[in-house]
């Protein structure tokens, strides 16, 4: 176990669960299908999400069968939308491995992604929990809207507030459904959920963040998938955002913000540089780092939360990992 990862300690037999019960879904299908998804769930994901979901839940006292239960319908759910997004983007790595779409067909790639997401509902659904299952759909489709959004999003938009917006939609609505959802399987108190879901939003946030910094500054090799990747498909983040606040007329800029994804390797090397070496790195860092202690402050405010030193640790690794 990593250091950094201690706070795994406390849920270390609720997170082995978890993966039991992620396989025991293939267990007896197609040997292909089952194949595919002892793959992906064997390729190194740090289950963020199923720890979010049992130290929030664990929290509040919340039954930690259907805690395992909601959170490996969580992680299956992100695994799905991996698959597919992998395959819309093209990608050939993910976590340093071959994606499935480098291998198969996009039919078949579609097809194990549509099997991961009918596993998920169905153990979001075992949760015999309305409320909860009605917030994993709505979860899921906000997903895949934000998805359809930037797919036919016109010239990159380099506004803060739709930024906030995309990163919610690709990220941070599934952190806030990991702590809500947990939360709601162990209380009623309207307090303490809406201090879960703020959390759940602020670390979220905070993440995505952090992965559109990482994309400029770590290299390929820790990071599992080629870096640049957001600037190369013209996908304006956070970094980028505000090194055009202070350099508008910098030709790069001009550029990408015609909408035009820049294609000479040399320049996106050059303009990767340029923001690395520039304050919007540290200014982007300072960004997550407010979201996390909102959070933070956010549990703190709420009365009845049991465990809270666990989950702060989550919340402060999420802006000091580095892969
Ligand atoms: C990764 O973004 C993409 C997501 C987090 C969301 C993808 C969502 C869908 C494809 C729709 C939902 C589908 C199902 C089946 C539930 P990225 O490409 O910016 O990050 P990356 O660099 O990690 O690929
Ligand atoms: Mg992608």
């Amino acid at each position: 176990l990593n250091a950094e990862l201690s706070f795994l300690r406390t849920i270390q037999p609720e997170l082995e669960q978890v993966e039991r019960l992620m396989r025991v879904q293939v267990e007896n299908r197609e040997s292909n299908l089952r194949d595919a998804v002892y793959h992906l769930l064997g390729s190194g994901g740090k289950r963020l999400r199923p720890a979010l979901c049992l130290l929030a839940g664990k929290a509040v006292g919340a039954d930690v069968d259907k805690l395992v239960t909601i959170a490996s319908a969580i992680e299956l759910v992100h695994t799905a939308s991996l698959v597919h997004d992998d395959l819309i983007d093209g990608a050939m790595l993910r976590r340093g491995v071959p994606t499935l779409n480098s291998r198969w067909s996009s039919s078949a790639t579609v097809l194990t992604g549509d099997f991961l997401f009918a596993c998920s509902a169905r153990l979001a659904g075992d949760t015999n929990s309305i409320p909860v299952i009605q917030r994993f759909a709505d979860t899921v489709s906000i997903l895949a809207e934000g998805e359809v959004k930037q797919m036919f999003a016109g010239p990159c938009s380099i506004d803060r507030e739709d930024y906030y917006r995309r990163i919610y939609a690709k990220t941070a609505s599934l952190f806030e459904t990991c702590s809500l959802t947990a939360g709601m399987i162990g209380t009623e108190d309207t307090a303490i959920l809406n201090s879960m879901k703020q959390f759940g939003y602020d670390i979220g946030m905070a993440f995505q963040i952090i992965d559109d910094i990482l994309d400029f500054t770590s290299d390929a090799t820790v990071l599992g998938k080629p870096v640049g990747n957001d600037l190369r498909q013209g996908l304006i983040t956070l970094p980028t955002l505000l090194y055009i606040e202070v350099n508008p007329n910098d030709s790069m800029v001009q550029t990408l913000l015609t909408g035009k994804c820049i294609q000479d390797e040399e320049i996106i090397q050059k303009f990767i540089r340029a923001i690395t070496s520039s304050k919007a790195i540290t200014q982007s860092h300072e960004e997550a780092e407010h979201f996390v202690a909102h959070g933070i402050q956010s549990l703190n405010s709420a009365i009845g939360i049991k465990e809270k030193q666990p989950l702060i640790e989550l919340a402060e690794y999420i802006v000091s990992r580095e892969t």
